[in-house]
């Protein structure tokens, strides 16, 4: 008999997320059947779309979206025997049981000094996503000059080593000093706090006088109306994420930036990175190549217990990682 622990949404999240909205629950696990897996979760994955994604498409009770790396522990499918390691779809919980249908196997040859939690960042999803977004996107091409926020996390530290690898030049921001930091000891050009500089305009000008090719926006709101007047002729955003306004209940009324969209004729894409499934194994390989010749690094901000699972949540959220937030259980 196996007991599963599980982080359930108690209640709909209304403005910014508290521990009181999440429960656990244990459930007995029955035996697995032919063509099915047992799996026990090793790391976790907390990531900004878990918020926009529950009050779409969750209602309360429902065990909480996500990605883990796990183990095989039991198996009945030839695809998946015990002691692999594989990512699966099962959301916030410690064991689950599987057809095999929402799991992938690692990327194969994954080398002993990598932790197998890359898988869930700079190896896996947002990296993907930093990949895709730049490439497919906005059409990245060398001596652009690229913007990225929420730069020190999962998805921008990806974003602006890969645009450096590139050729680019990187202007990134995130919201402390040690991040900024970070960002200039992982090669970015140019970066700033956002919450101290006093005037975000005069910040972004004085990184990139001559204003900027690609605008990769993890941020949204009044961030990007500034920004998008500082496009260059043909710039290209990649829309992302908008983690400023993810927890607001009414929609926040913006500028109207529709003339310098014409007259610069700027080109702006909203995208998912699922939109490149059949390309991202070899996108995969090309991120553990970088990350294996150390021309991209990783960081990750793991927080200890499964029990602490939703404080790491509510920690990405407010901005306490650097780098990927995982769960260790
Ligand atoms: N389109 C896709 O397929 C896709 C896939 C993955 C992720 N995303 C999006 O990409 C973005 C980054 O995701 P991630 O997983 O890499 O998360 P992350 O950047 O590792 O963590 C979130 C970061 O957002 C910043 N933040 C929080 N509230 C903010 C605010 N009000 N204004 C500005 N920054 C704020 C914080 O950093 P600071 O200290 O810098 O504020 C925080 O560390 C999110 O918007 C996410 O939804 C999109």
């Amino acid at each position: 008999m196996v007991l599963s622990k599980a982080w359930t949404l108690a209640k709909h999240f209304k403005g910014f997320p508290k521990l009181s909205d999440f429960k656990q629950q244990e459930v007995e696990l029955p035996n697995i059947k032919d063509g099915e897996v047992l799996i026990e979760a090793l790391f976790l994955s907390v990531d900004p779309y878990m918020r926009s994604y529950s009050s779409i498409s969750m209602k309360e009770g429902n065990i909480m979206v996500g990605s883990q790396v796990a183990r095989v522990v039991e198996s009945k499918n030839s695809a998946f025997p015990v002691g692999d390691f594989v990512i699966s779809t099962a959301g916030w919980t410690t064991h689950s049981i599987s057809d095999g249908k929402n799991l992938q196997s690692l990327l194969c040859n994954w080398p002993e000094h990598i932790p197998k939690s890359v898988a869930l960042g700079t190896i896996g999803m947002p990296g993907l996503t930093a990949y895709f977004g730049l490439f497919e996107v906005c059409s990245l091409k060398e001596g652009d000059t690229v913007l990225v926020n929420a730069a020190a996390g999962a998805v921008g530290s990806s974003v602006g080593q890969i645009a450096k690898i590139k050729g680019c030049k990187v202007v990134g921001c995130a919201g402390t000093d040690d991040k900024v930091a970070y960002l200039k000891q992982i090669g970015f050009d140019e970066a700033f706090n956002y919450k101290t500089v006093s005037s975000l305009e005069e910040a972004l000008k004085k990184a990139s006088p001559d204003g900027y090719d690609c605008y990769f926006d993890n941020v949204g709101g009044t961030f990007s109306s500034v920004a998008l007047l500082q496009m260059k002729q043909y710039g290209r955003i990649a829309l992302c994420g908008a983690i400023s306004l993810y927890n607001d209940s009414a929609p926040q009324l913006g500028t109207y930036p529709v003339v310098p969209f014409i007259l610069k004729e700027f080109r702006m894409e909203g995208f998912i990175v699922s939109r490149w499934k059949d390309k991202s194994e070899e996108a995969l390989k090309q991120l553990m190549t970088w990350v294996v010749e150390g021309k991209l690094k990783y960081r990750e901000q793991i927080t200890e217990g499964f029990d602490n699972m939703p404080a790491g949540f509510l920690g990405m959220l407010k901005g306490e990682n650097t780098g990927k937030a995982i769960i260790k259980v």
